[in-house]
């Protein structure tokens, strides 16, 4: 049976040892959740493996916490899988990288799909090499027509880059005549938002990062103006179900005020 996750004393801060005794609210789960999973060329690295069996162990992981965060009844999943900034490394990781991810959707698209999950992509994909592409696509249009969760793929990925995307494409509607001088002056967040790659996405409750680090990274730098952040030393590829679920508490714990007043 579900405890109330109350503030003691109205302060919003619970000890990590008594967040312990909660249980998961499933009455309670965020809408939204984003990952940042980090850490897979240090998992590999304690173990004198090469960096990209990290990663290759980092998709191995994948399914595991799709499967459960659908389960759960999160609607929309937002993976950080290559940022912009990761072209600057080395050639041989970045294709190691590519090859997994074209893969892990060749081998999994007919799973996916099967759990009812819709495939998307926010970040500029024509970049990616054309086998990446294809997957994509064909994953995108098999799954199209699906209702249950949205897993969003962040590929070429970076929340500055999204946000000048944004402002080419309001230039690109007034010059063309879409918008008017007028428009531009009225545009507000919810126009802006139309803009953005995560257009029809809301903006995220929940932004994990997993090896211990905690920073954004330029991770939906637009979009997580009054997400929860929860951060975890475990490195992506022992991130577990448990750890999941140690998210979601904390966040559940959280007094979300949006700038008000509760
Ligand atoms: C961070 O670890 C991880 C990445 C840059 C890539 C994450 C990508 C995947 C898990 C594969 C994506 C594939 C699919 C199918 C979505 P790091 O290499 O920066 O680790 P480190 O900080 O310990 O070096």
């Amino acid at each position: 049976m579900w405890k109330f996750l109350g503030f003691k004393n109205g302060d919003n801060y619970i000890k990590n040892d008594e967040k312990k005794q909660y249980e998961l609210n499933y009455d309670n789960i965020p809408r939204h959740i984003a990952i940042i999973m980090d850490g897979n060329g240090r998992w590999a690295k304690e173990k004198n493996l090469p960096r990209s069996i990290g990663h290759t162990v980092a998709v191995e992981n994948l399914n595991k916490i799709i499967k459960e965060t659908s389960d759960l009844g999160v609607k929309y999943l937002t993976l950080y899988a290559f940022s912009t900034e990761n072209w600057n490394r080395p050639a041989e990781e970045v294709n190691t990288l590519m090859k997994l991810l074209a893969e892990y959707l060749k081998k999994q698209l007919n799973e996916l799909h099967k759990n009812n999950v819709i495939v998307k992509t926010i970040g500029d994909i024509s970049r990616l090499p054309d086998i990446c592409i294809q997957v994509l696509e064909k994953s995108m249009e098999k799954t199209k027509n699906n209702t249950g969760m949205l897993l969003n793929l962040a590929l070429n990925y970076g929340g500055r880059d999204e946000i000048l995307y944004a402002i080419k494409n309001i230039f690109n509607d007034y010059v063309e005549g879409i918008i008017s001088k007028e428009d531009i002056n009225n545009i507000n967040v919810e126009i802006f938002n139309k803009y953005l790659y995560t257009k029809n996405i809301p903006d995220p409750d929940l932004i994990i990062r997993t090896s211990g680090e905690q920073r954004l990274s330029n991770f939906l730098l637009w979009q997580c103006a009054y997400s929860e952040f929860w951060y975890t030393d475990v490195k992506w590829p022992d991130f577990s179900k448990e750890n999941l679920h140690e998210a979601i508490k904390d966040y559940q714990l959280r007094n979300r005020r949006f700038g008000g007043i509760k």
